[in-house]
């Protein structure tokens, strides 16, 4: 009886070390200690054994089926281990991997770079939510009930109705004057959203920097030369600025800003599509409704505010063919204006 149990041991230990993968451990456990596995099957011997021998059988079949299940409990965590890698002996020696420095988005870089120029120009930043109120974001700007831009089909409105993802940055003026005093001058630069179906050049949430400078006698001289150094020292000493009329409701009068093509210099080529110039922002001075809005007061000062589209100078300057690019997060492709 006793050689039995010797010869099973051995057989039953040498499968478990033969065993390499989790499934065959376990077809090794179902031979020995399942139910009607061999080491169980010892214990039927007990019956027809005489009672002195009785105990000790017992006991050293026990400790058969102890032994069996520890060496199974080893092999099966060395096992997992093996799968899992060797997290026992990490050689703390090695050199570690280098995974490549990572560089800013085109985004965050032209929006730093547009902080750091008006900054120069005296200008702070201020901010505000992407979650606007409809006050901030149309009453205050001198919107009317009914204007198209507050449609539904053309603003993200939310489940209060007094609230929405602000369409542009032009709510964080409100915001700021609401709280200071004049004189102002800041610049916001933000994220916006507006229901637009996305395609090569349009985006449901894009960026623009708002830009607000009110004083006394701040003038549209004011605007476009702040505007012509801005457009100098980000695409080159030799750009113009011209201004087209236009219409803004927080704005009058109301430009469109256009600065000469930075890559033929206004001879006309295809990336200014023949015109030499680049629409760059919308800009104006401030409506005297708007000051009103914020409690200030429209006889004691003026100002002019402006809001540049972050995507459409980066696709310019660039040369990115599609704004989907930027929002894709393709490291190979953002890499490359590192
Ligand atoms: N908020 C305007 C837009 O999104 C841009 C603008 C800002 C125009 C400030 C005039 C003054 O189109």
């Amino acid at each position: 009886m006793t050689e039995s149990i010797e010869t099973i041991k051995t057989e039953a230990l040498a499968a478990v070390a033969a065993a390499d993968t989790p499934e065959a451990l376990e077809t090794v456990r179902l031979k020995y200690i399942s139910r009607k596995g061999l080491i169980p099957g010892l214990m039927q011997h007990l019956k027809s054994l005489p009672p002195e021998e009785k105990k000790a059988y017992g006991q050293q079949v026990n400790d058969l089926k102890n032994t069996f299940q520890q060496a199974l409990d080893d092999r099966r965590a060395a096992a997992e281990q093996a799968a899992t890698g060797p997290a026992q002996s990490f050689d703390v020696t090695l050199p570690g991997q280098w995974r490549g420095l990572g560089s800013k988005h085109p985004i965050t870089q032209l929006t730093e770079r547009a902080i750091e120029i008006f900054q120069t120009l005296g200008f702070t930043v201020a901010d505000g939510p992407d979650i606007e109120t409809v006050f901030n974001n149309f009453d205050a700007l001198n919107h009317p009930p009914g204007h198209p831009a507050r449609d539904v089909k053309d603003t993200f409105y939310l489940d209060d109705p007094n609230t929405l993802l602000r369409t542009h940055t032009s709510p964080v003026q409100v915001r700021y004057m609401l709280e200071h005093p004049p004189p102002v001058r800041i610049i916001a630069p933000g994220r916006c959203y507006r229901r637009d179906t996305p395609d090569a050049t349009h985006s449901a949430n894009f960026h623009q920097i708002e830009g607000l400078y009110v004083a006394k006698k701040v003038s549209m001289a004011d605007l476009k030369g702040d505007l012509s150094h801005f457009a100098r020292e980000a695409m080159g000493p030799d750009t113009r600025v011209r201004f087209r009329p236009h219409f803004f409701p927080f704005t009058e009068p109301s430009v469109e800003v256009d600065f000469s093509c930075h890559v033929c210099h206004g001879q006309g080529c295809r990336v200014c599509k023949q015109s030499g110039w680049i629409e760059i922002a919308g800009a104006g001075m401030v409506d005297p409704n708007v000051f009103t809005a914020v409690g200030y007061d429209p006889d004691q000062v003026t100002g002019y505010a402006f809001g540049m589209g972050i995507e459409r100078i980066a696709m310019i300057l660039f040369g990115i063919t599609d704004i989907r690019h930027l929002y894709e997060n393709d490291d190979r492709y953002l890499r490359q204006f590192a």
